[in-house]
Protein backbone atom coordinates (compact mmCIF):
# COMPACT_ATOMS: atom_id res chain seq x y z
CA UNK A 1 0.00 0.00 0.00
CA UNK A 2 1.22 3.15 -0.35
CA UNK A 3 3.09 4.97 2.55
CA UNK A 4 2.40 7.74 2.93
CA UNK A 5 1.55 11.06 5.43
CA UNK A 6 -0.99 13.35 4.78
CA UNK A 7 -0.42 17.07 5.43
CA UNK A 8 -2.64 17.32 8.28
CA UNK A 9 -4.94 15.29 10.10
CA UNK A 10 -7.81 16.70 12.52
CA UNK A 11 -7.63 13.78 15.17
CA UNK A 12 -10.63 14.83 17.05
CA UNK A 13 -13.62 12.19 16.26
CA UNK A 14 -17.42 12.16 17.83
CA UNK A 15 -19.47 9.60 18.10
CA UNK A 16 -21.56 8.40 15.36
CA UNK A 17 -24.66 6.24 14.88
CA UNK A 18 -24.54 2.81 12.61
CA UNK A 19 -27.96 1.27 13.19
CA UNK A 20 -30.81 2.05 15.60
CA UNK A 21 -29.67 3.14 18.87
CA UNK A 22 -26.06 1.81 18.23
CA UNK A 23 -23.16 4.23 18.49
CA UNK A 24 -19.57 4.04 17.44
CA UNK A 25 -17.40 6.32 20.34
CA UNK A 26 -14.60 6.70 17.85
CA UNK A 27 -10.73 7.70 18.89
CA UNK A 28 -8.31 7.97 15.78
CA UNK A 29 -4.23 8.21 16.27
CA UNK A 30 -1.59 8.29 14.51
CA UNK A 31 -0.21 5.82 12.94
CA UNK A 32 2.80 6.93 10.81
CA UNK A 33 4.24 5.71 8.24
CA UNK A 34 0.59 3.94 7.28
CA UNK A 35 -1.43 6.60 8.15
CA UNK A 36 -3.89 6.48 11.18
CA UNK A 37 -6.10 3.96 13.25
CA UNK A 38 -9.20 3.99 15.23
CA UNK A 39 -9.52 2.68 18.60
CA UNK A 40 -13.32 2.03 18.70
CA UNK A 41 -15.74 1.10 21.27
CA UNK A 42 -19.65 0.72 21.01
CA UNK A 43 -22.70 1.86 22.74
CA UNK A 44 -26.47 -0.19 22.15
CA UNK A 45 -29.22 1.66 23.90
CA UNK A 46 -32.23 -0.49 24.44
CA UNK A 47 -34.07 -1.96 27.45
CA UNK A 48 -30.86 -2.87 28.85
CA UNK A 49 -27.81 -0.75 27.56
CA UNK A 50 -24.70 -2.53 26.77
CA UNK A 51 -21.22 -0.70 26.41
CA UNK A 52 -18.94 -3.16 24.33
CA UNK A 53 -15.60 -2.41 25.04
CA UNK A 54 -14.22 0.05 27.13
CA UNK A 55 -11.49 2.46 25.14
CA UNK A 56 -8.12 3.15 26.13
CA UNK A 57 -6.47 4.94 29.24
CA UNK A 58 -5.34 7.70 27.31
CA UNK A 59 -8.20 9.10 26.14
CA UNK A 60 -10.32 8.41 29.46
CA UNK A 61 -11.46 11.25 29.66
CA UNK A 62 -13.06 12.23 26.52
CA UNK A 63 -14.10 8.72 26.46
CA UNK A 64 -16.19 8.82 29.72
CA UNK A 65 -17.82 11.83 28.68
CA UNK A 66 -19.00 10.61 25.08
CA UNK A 67 -20.01 7.75 26.63
CA UNK A 68 -22.03 8.85 28.95
CA UNK A 69 -23.54 10.95 26.77
CA UNK A 70 -25.10 8.25 25.31
CA UNK A 71 -25.93 6.15 28.20
CA UNK A 72 -26.86 7.20 31.56
CA UNK A 73 -24.12 5.64 33.84
CA UNK A 74 -27.13 3.90 36.06
CA UNK A 75 -28.79 2.29 33.06
CA UNK A 76 -25.61 0.36 31.50
CA UNK A 77 -26.41 -3.47 32.48
CA UNK A 78 -23.62 -5.06 30.45
CA UNK A 79 -19.94 -4.19 29.70
CA UNK A 80 -19.20 -6.78 26.76
CA UNK A 81 -15.00 -7.15 26.76
CA UNK A 82 -14.32 -8.57 23.01
CA UNK A 83 -11.11 -9.19 24.34
CA UNK A 84 -8.38 -7.99 27.30
CA UNK A 85 -5.95 -6.15 25.40
CA UNK A 86 -5.26 -2.56 26.52
CA UNK A 87 -6.98 -0.94 23.56
CA UNK A 88 -10.46 -2.71 24.63
CA UNK A 89 -9.83 -2.26 29.04
CA UNK A 90 -8.32 1.06 29.24
CA UNK A 91 -11.56 2.26 31.30
CA UNK A 92 -13.30 -0.53 32.29
CA UNK A 93 -13.04 0.24 35.75
CA UNK A 94 -13.81 3.34 36.02
CA UNK A 95 -16.96 1.72 33.70
CA UNK A 96 -17.51 -0.22 36.50
CA UNK A 97 -17.22 1.83 39.38
CA UNK A 98 -19.72 4.36 37.67
CA UNK A 99 -22.31 1.86 36.61
CA UNK A 100 -23.70 -0.17 39.48
CA UNK A 101 -26.03 -1.54 37.66
CA UNK A 102 -23.52 -3.31 35.01
CA UNK A 103 -22.52 -6.69 34.53
CA UNK A 104 -19.34 -7.80 32.66
CA UNK A 105 -19.78 -10.28 30.34
CA UNK A 106 -16.52 -11.38 29.73
CA UNK A 107 -14.33 -15.22 29.59
CA UNK A 108 -12.29 -17.56 32.40
CA UNK A 109 -9.37 -16.16 30.55
CA UNK A 110 -9.82 -12.76 30.00
CA UNK A 111 -10.16 -12.38 33.65
CA UNK A 112 -6.84 -14.43 34.28
CA UNK A 113 -4.82 -12.31 32.16
CA UNK A 114 -6.51 -9.00 33.51
CA UNK A 115 -5.86 -10.42 37.87
CA UNK A 116 -2.10 -8.73 37.34
CA UNK A 117 -3.60 -5.14 36.85
CA UNK A 118 -7.15 -5.02 37.56
CA UNK A 119 -9.42 -6.15 40.42
CA UNK A 120 -12.47 -7.58 38.95
CA UNK A 121 -15.44 -7.68 41.23
CA UNK A 122 -16.07 -11.82 40.70
CA UNK A 123 -19.96 -11.00 41.88
CA UNK A 124 -20.60 -8.93 38.50
CA UNK A 125 -19.02 -11.35 36.31
CA UNK A 126 -20.50 -13.29 33.54
CA UNK A 127 -19.09 -15.53 31.84
CA UNK A 128 -20.00 -16.19 27.57
CA UNK A 129 -17.56 -18.59 25.87
CA UNK A 130 -17.81 -18.42 21.85
CA UNK A 131 -21.00 -19.08 20.59
CA UNK A 132 -23.09 -18.31 24.18
CA UNK A 133 -25.83 -15.67 24.13
CA UNK A 134 -27.15 -14.00 26.79
CA UNK A 135 -30.63 -11.89 26.73
CA UNK A 136 -29.96 -8.13 27.07
CA UNK A 137 -33.97 -7.24 27.86
CA UNK A 138 -35.33 -6.13 24.42
CA UNK A 139 -32.27 -8.05 22.18
CA UNK A 140 -30.06 -10.83 22.12
CA UNK A 141 -26.48 -11.15 21.79
CA UNK A 142 -24.16 -13.47 20.30
CA UNK A 143 -20.55 -14.00 21.07
CA UNK A 144 -18.84 -15.41 17.96
CA UNK A 145 -15.26 -15.61 16.94
CA UNK A 146 -14.12 -13.10 14.50
CA UNK A 147 -12.42 -14.26 10.86
CA UNK A 148 -8.79 -12.68 12.79
CA UNK A 149 -7.70 -11.85 15.83
CA UNK A 150 -4.27 -10.85 18.15
CA UNK A 151 -5.49 -12.07 21.57
CA UNK A 152 -6.57 -16.26 22.32
CA UNK A 153 -9.53 -14.16 24.05
CA UNK A 154 -11.35 -12.94 21.64
CA UNK A 155 -14.90 -12.90 20.37
CA UNK A 156 -17.66 -10.76 18.51
CA UNK A 157 -20.50 -9.90 19.37
CA UNK A 158 -23.76 -10.15 16.92
CA UNK A 159 -26.76 -7.89 17.85
CA UNK A 160 -29.30 -9.97 15.99
CA UNK A 161 -32.27 -7.34 16.42
CA UNK A 162 -30.02 -4.58 14.33
CA UNK A 163 -27.67 -7.00 12.33
CA UNK A 164 -24.55 -5.12 13.54
CA UNK A 165 -21.94 -7.79 14.05
CA UNK A 166 -18.99 -6.05 16.39
CA UNK A 167 -15.82 -7.40 15.04
CA UNK A 168 -13.16 -6.31 17.66
CA UNK A 169 -9.86 -6.12 15.68
CA UNK A 170 -10.75 -8.05 12.80
CA UNK A 171 -11.23 -5.60 9.35
CA UNK A 172 -8.58 -3.45 11.24
CA UNK A 173 -7.04 -1.03 8.51
CA UNK A 174 -5.37 2.19 8.30
CA UNK A 175 -7.05 4.88 7.20
CA UNK A 176 -5.54 8.51 5.75
CA UNK A 177 -8.09 10.71 7.76
CA UNK A 178 -11.61 10.55 9.74
CA UNK A 179 -14.45 8.54 7.71
CA UNK A 180 -16.96 6.84 8.78
CA UNK A 181 -18.40 4.59 5.98
CA UNK A 182 -15.59 2.33 4.39
CA UNK A 183 -17.43 3.30 1.26
CA UNK A 184 -16.07 6.89 1.52
CA UNK A 185 -12.76 4.98 0.70
CA UNK A 186 -11.01 4.11 -2.59
CA UNK A 187 -11.63 0.60 -2.90
CA UNK A 188 -8.31 -0.51 -3.90
CA UNK A 189 -6.75 1.63 -1.32
CA UNK A 190 -9.58 -0.93 1.10
CA UNK A 191 -8.16 -3.84 -0.43
CA UNK A 192 -4.34 -3.55 0.32
CA UNK A 193 -5.20 -1.63 3.59
CA UNK A 194 -7.38 -4.72 4.75
CA UNK A 195 -4.96 -7.18 3.82
CA UNK A 196 -2.10 -5.10 5.69
CA UNK A 197 -4.27 -4.92 8.95
CA UNK A 198 -5.03 -8.94 8.81
CA UNK A 199 -1.43 -9.47 8.47
CA UNK A 200 -0.49 -7.31 11.47
CA UNK A 201 -2.88 -8.67 13.85
CA UNK A 202 -2.65 -12.10 12.68
CA UNK A 203 0.66 -12.86 11.69
CA UNK A 204 -0.20 -16.70 12.07
CA UNK A 205 -2.11 -16.37 8.59
CA UNK A 206 1.17 -18.11 6.68
CA UNK A 207 0.33 -21.00 8.95
CA UNK A 208 -3.52 -21.36 8.16
CA UNK A 209 -5.20 -24.04 6.42
CA UNK A 210 -7.18 -22.60 3.82
CA UNK A 211 -10.06 -24.80 4.31
CA UNK A 212 -10.11 -25.26 8.24
CA UNK A 213 -9.62 -21.02 8.36
CA UNK A 214 -12.49 -20.81 5.77
CA UNK A 215 -15.02 -23.00 7.74
CA UNK A 216 -13.95 -20.70 10.68
CA UNK A 217 -15.28 -17.26 8.33
CA UNK A 218 -18.01 -18.53 7.08
CA UNK A 219 -19.38 -18.96 11.13
CA UNK A 220 -19.52 -15.30 10.84
CA UNK A 221 -20.01 -14.21 7.00
CA UNK A 222 -23.27 -16.51 6.87
CA UNK A 223 -24.61 -14.24 9.74
CA UNK A 224 -27.67 -11.73 8.80
CA UNK A 225 -24.91 -9.26 8.74
CA UNK A 226 -26.37 -5.40 8.19
CA UNK A 227 -23.32 -3.38 9.71
CA UNK A 228 -19.67 -4.64 10.81
CA UNK A 229 -18.63 -2.23 13.67
CA UNK A 230 -14.86 -2.61 15.19
CA UNK A 231 -12.33 -1.15 17.27
CA UNK A 232 -9.98 -0.29 14.48
CA UNK A 233 -12.25 0.00 11.12
CA UNK A 234 -14.84 2.55 9.88
CA UNK A 235 -18.40 1.05 9.50
CA UNK A 236 -18.59 -1.66 7.04
CA UNK A 237 -22.63 -1.72 5.22
CA UNK A 238 -24.05 -2.95 2.12
CA UNK A 239 -22.07 -4.87 -0.51
CA UNK A 240 -19.03 -3.61 0.91
CA UNK A 241 -19.48 -6.40 3.71
CA UNK A 242 -19.15 -9.42 1.08
CA UNK A 243 -16.42 -7.36 -0.64
CA UNK A 244 -14.39 -7.52 2.90
CA UNK A 245 -14.96 -11.17 3.49
CA UNK A 246 -13.58 -11.50 -0.39
CA UNK A 247 -10.77 -9.81 0.34
CA UNK A 248 -9.74 -11.24 3.37
CA UNK A 249 -10.47 -14.68 1.83
CA UNK A 250 -6.61 -14.00 0.53
CA UNK A 251 -5.51 -13.97 3.75
CA UNK A 252 -3.97 -17.54 4.34
CA UNK A 253 -1.88 -16.93 0.87
CA UNK A 254 -0.48 -13.94 1.65
CA UNK A 255 3.52 -13.14 2.66
CA UNK A 256 4.51 -12.21 5.60
CA UNK A 257 4.12 -8.77 6.61
CA UNK A 258 8.00 -6.71 6.55
CA UNK A 259 8.18 -5.31 9.97
CA UNK A 260 9.88 -1.57 10.14
CA UNK A 261 13.62 -1.61 10.83
CA UNK A 262 15.83 0.55 12.67
CA UNK A 263 17.14 1.51 9.46
CA UNK A 264 13.26 2.59 9.09
CA UNK A 265 13.32 4.26 12.27
CA UNK A 266 16.45 6.01 11.66
CA UNK A 267 15.09 7.71 8.84
CA UNK A 268 12.11 8.67 10.14
CA UNK A 269 13.78 10.20 12.84
CA UNK A 270 16.07 12.11 10.57
CA UNK A 271 13.53 13.66 8.52
CA UNK A 272 12.02 15.14 11.47
CA UNK A 273 15.19 16.56 12.41
CA UNK A 274 15.22 14.56 15.72
CA UNK A 275 18.76 13.23 16.99
CA UNK A 276 19.01 9.84 18.70
CA UNK A 277 18.90 9.83 22.50
CA UNK A 278 22.72 8.77 23.82
FE1 LIG B 1 -6.37 -6.94 20.20
FE1 LIG C 1 -7.58 -3.85 19.36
Amino acid sequence: MAITEPDHVNLTVTPYRVAEGTHVVPQLMEAPPVGHFYLNSLVIQGREPVIVDTGTLINRERWLEQVFAIVEPADVRWVFLSHDDPDHTGNLLPVLDTCPNAVLVTTWFSVGRMVDHYEIPMDRVRFVRDGDSFDAGDRTLTAIRPPLFDNPTTRGLFDATTGVYWASDAFALAVPHPVQDLAALDADYVEDALLLGARLISPWHTLLDANKWNAHVQRVRTLPIEIIASCHAPAIRGRDIERAFQTLSATPDLDPWQEFSQEDLDGWMTAAGIEEAE
